[in-house]
C-alpha cells in the first residue's frame, strides 16, 4: 500500500478536495483506495455524505469507550473507494496523547492492519502542523502539498518542508513531497507568473497536472458527491483523473528521464515536427502571445508574436496532434478569429482548435 499525506497548514488550499477526488480517480483506475479523514472538522467525510459517531479517533485513542480497529470504521463510498471517517472527537487526541511515548507513530501503527488491503491510502490532513499532521507525515511514503497560485504559496510550503525534515531527523522517517497547483485560473496573467515562480523554486517536484478552478468542484461537494459522480465531463474531473494517471504511472519522474534521453536524439526528432505559423492581424498596442496545450498555456518569449508589416506572427514547431489554443492580446484572452474551428471551454468562451497532421 502506497501512502500519501495530503498536507498544507494553510486552510482552503484544496487538501480535502484533492484527497477525496484523487481517491475517487485512483479507484476509477482500478486501484483499491482508502481515504483517511484526519481532520477533526471532518470535511472529507461530510463532503462524501458520511457523518458517523465512530471514526478515526476511536482507532487512535486508547481511552475511547468505542475503541476499535481501522477495519471497524470503514465506510464504502464507491467501487474500490473506502473512507475512514472523522468527527469532532478527533480534536481531543492532541491532548490525550500529549504524554504518550510513540505518539507521533499512532496512525502508522493503526495503518499496519490494512496494509495488504489497498493499493493506495490518502490521508487528508488538518490545516495545522500539529500532532495529527506529524502522524500523517510519519505514516506516509509521499506528501502531496496542494497550493494555490498565490504569492504566499512558496513560503507556506517551505515551513511544511521544515516539519518534514524534522520528522526525518527526529523519527528517522524520510518522505518525498510533490507540490500540486490547485485553483488555477488560466484567465489571469498573474496565475502564470506565480506558476513560473513555483516551478522555479520546486522544479520537478511540481506535478505536471494543474487543477484548474472549476465551479463544478464546489457544486459536487455541496451535493456530497465526488466530482466524478457529479459531472465526469467537467474540467475538475479531467484534472483529477490526469493527476491519478501521473501518480500511477510515475509519469513525472519518468518524464525527467525521457527528457534527458530525448536531448540526444532531438535532431532526429526535429524532422517529425511541423512548423506552424500563428498570425494575428487585429489591433494590439503592446503584445500578442499564442498560448495553448502545446506550451502549457505559458506566456513567455517563445510564445510571443513578433510584429512585421502590420501582422503579428510566431512560428511554433509542433508534433502531429490536436491542440487547443488562444491568443492573449494586450493581456486579454481571445479566440483566433482566422481559425473557424473552435471548442467551448469550461468558462463558456471559445478555444481555437488546431490539428497538425502526421507527415508520415
Ligand atoms: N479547483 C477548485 N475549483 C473550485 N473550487 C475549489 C477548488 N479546489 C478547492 N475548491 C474550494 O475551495 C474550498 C476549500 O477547499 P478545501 O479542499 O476544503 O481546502 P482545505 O482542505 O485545504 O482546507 C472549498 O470550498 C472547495 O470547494
Ligand atoms: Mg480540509
Amino acid at each position: 500500500m502506497e501512502i500519501f499525506a495530503v498536507a498544507n497548514q494553510k486552510g482552503g488550499c484544496g487538501k480535502t478536495t484533492t484527497a477525496s477526488n484523487l481517491a475517487a480517480a485512483l479507484a476509477i483506475n482500478g486501484k483499491k483506495t482508502l481515504l483517511i479523514d484526519l481532520d477533526p472538522q471532518a470535511h472529507a467525510s461530510m463532503g462524501l455524505g458520511v457523518e458517523k459517531e465512530i471514526g478515526i479517533y476511536d482507532c487512535l485513542s486508547k481511552i475511547s469507550k468505542n475503541k476499535c480497529s481501522l477495519k471497524d470504521i470503514i465506510v464504502h463510498i464507491a467501487p474500490g473507494f473506502d473512507l475512514a471517517p472523522s468527527n469532532i472527537m478527533l480534536s481531543t487526541i492532541d491532548q490525550e496523547l500529549a504524554d504518550e511515548i510513540g505518539r507521533e507513530s499512532r496512525l502508522c501503527d493503526v495503518l499496519k492492519d490494512l496494509k495488504n488491503d489497498y493499493d493506495y491510502c490518502l490521508i487528508d490532513c488538518p490545516p495545522n502542523l500539529g500532532l495529527l499532521t506529524v502522524n500523517a507525515i510519519r505514516s506516509a511514503h509521499q506528501m502531496i502539498i496542494p497550493v494555490e497560485a498565490s504569492r504566499f504559496a512558496v513560503d507556506g510550503v517551505k515551513r511544511l518542508v521544515e516539519i518534514v525534515d524534522l520528522v526525518r531527523d527526529r523519527l528517522g522517517h524520510s518522505v518525498a513531497y510533490r507540490v500540486l497547483v490547485n485553483n488555477f485560473d488560466s484567465r489571469l496573467r498573474h496565475s502564470f507568473n506565480v506558476l513560473n515562480q513555483i516551478k522555479k523554486v520546486f522544479g520537478e517536484k511540481v506535478f505536471n497536472t494543474i487543477v484548474h478552478i472549476n465551479v463544478k468542484i464546489k457544486e459536487s461537494q455541496s451535493e456530497a458527491k465526488t466530482i466524478f459522480a457529479f459531472d465526469k465531463y467537467s474540467r475538475g474531473a479531467k484534472d483529477y483523473y490526469s493527476l491519478s494517471r501521473e501518480i500511477i504511472t510515475g509519469e513525472g519522474a519518468l518524464m525527467e528521464k525521457i527528457t534527458a534521453a530525448m536531448k540526444k536524439i532531438v535532431k532526429k526528432k526535429a524532422r517529425e515536427l511541423s512548423a506552424v505559423e500563428f498570425s494575428f492581424a487585429g489591433t494590439a498596442d503592446e503584445s500578442v502571445y499564442v498560448v495553448g496545450e502545446f506550451n502549457n498555456w505559458a506566456m513567455d518569449d517563445a510564445s510571443r508574436l513578433v510584429k512585421g508589416n502590420g501582422v503579428w506572427k510566431r512560428r511554433v514547431d509542433l508534433k502531429p496532434g490536436q491542440y487547443k489554443y488562444r491568443f492573449v492580446v494586450d493581456g486579454k484572452w481571445t479566440q483566433d478569429t482566422q481559425n473557424p474551428v473552435a471548442e467551448k471551454n469550461p468558462f463558456g468562451e471559445l478555444d481555437s482548435v488546431l490539428t497538425v497532421a502526421d507527415q508520415a
